[in-house]
């Protein structure tokens, strides 16, 4: 099982992220096949708008906790390879020279808020949750944060990733991370609208005006996604990652929770 869809709608091209069972986070094989369709479809003029979305109650619940967990087996250069394969993943998609659109329900938090910095208008159900949740599983948000940061600023960046907090769509809205919020049972028929409205412009128009803003907000270089990379390789599997994605899974406080109880 991939982890990915693809379906093909006239110009439209849908992504759907299909792990349901765990919220579509994603691990090594969805990061290949999201990393692979990017890089297939940016040069495919036929295409015109690419839609993000995840199958089952949630957009996306970020990077497979169990996965990361198993980084502590990998040797230094694999675990470096592999946070390197995802910040690619996060470029494939940013570098899309067609509009991205992401659908969004339930929740979309850490690298699942991430897809959505890397696209170019959120449309979001009212009820769902977003948030950087990494500092409270010891890790941290850095492969996606130079997109986070173009998307809402360093200001809020620095509320969210450090507070690492559930925030509501409101607020998700409020601070630009999501474009257009909606309830749930409008969420198709909005995503559609948007998806209309995009069909009334030249797809040559949206290319040009996608690299002029690519231009205006630099993506992140060669040098820039090793360094996070390497952060966050680091970070999770050192004492506090390792504790943070165990105490996930094992559905427990970790050991600097001011809760914890001290049996782990
Ligand atoms: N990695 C691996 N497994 C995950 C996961 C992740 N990021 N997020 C959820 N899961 C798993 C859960 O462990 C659970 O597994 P189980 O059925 O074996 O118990 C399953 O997915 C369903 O999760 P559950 O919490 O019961 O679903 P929900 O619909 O009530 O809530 C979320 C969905 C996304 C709000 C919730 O799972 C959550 O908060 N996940 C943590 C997300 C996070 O902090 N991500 C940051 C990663 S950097």
């Amino acid at each position: 099982m991939s982890g990915l869809r693809i379906d093909r709608r006239d110009h439209e091209v849908w992504l759907t992220l299909d792990r349901p069972e765990v919220r579509n986070a994603f691990d090594d094989g969805l990061i290949a096949r999201l990393t692979e369709a990017a890089r297939q479809l940016a040069p495919d003029p036929s295409v015109h708008v690419v839609v993000l979305q995840g199958a089952g109650p949630s957009f996306c619940a970020g990077a497979d906790l169990a996965w990361m967990q198993r980084m502590r087996d990998y040797d230094r250069e694999r675990n470096l390879a592999d946070a390197k394969a995802a910040a690619g993943m996060f470029h494939a998609l940013a570098e899309l020279p067609m509009p991205v659109v992401a659908r969004v329900q339930g929740a979309a938090l850490g690298g699942g808020a991430g897809l959505l910095a890397v696209s170019d208008i959120v449309v979001a159900a009212d009820d769902a949750q977003f948030g950087f949740t990494e500092a409270r599983l010891g890790i941290l948000p850095a492969v996606i944060s130079p997109y986070v940061v173009r998307r809402i600023g360093i200001t809020a960046a620095r509320a969210l990733f450090l507070g690492a907090h559930r925030i509501d769509a409101r607020e998700a809205h409020r601070i630009g991370l999501v474009n257009e919020i909606c309830p749930s049972a409008d969420l198709d028929a909005r995503v559609r609208a948007r998806l209309d409205d995009l069909a009334l412009g030249a797809p040559t128009a949206h290319v040009a005006t996608k690299g002029v803003l690519n231009t205006l907000a630099m993506l992140p270089d060669d040098g820039l996604r090793t360094y996070t990379a390497a952060v966050l390789a680091e970070q999770r599997v050192s004492d506090e990652g390792q504790e943070g994605l165990r105490a996930f899974l094992e559905k427990r406080t970790p050991r600097w929770h001011p809760r914890h109880s001290g049996d782990a």
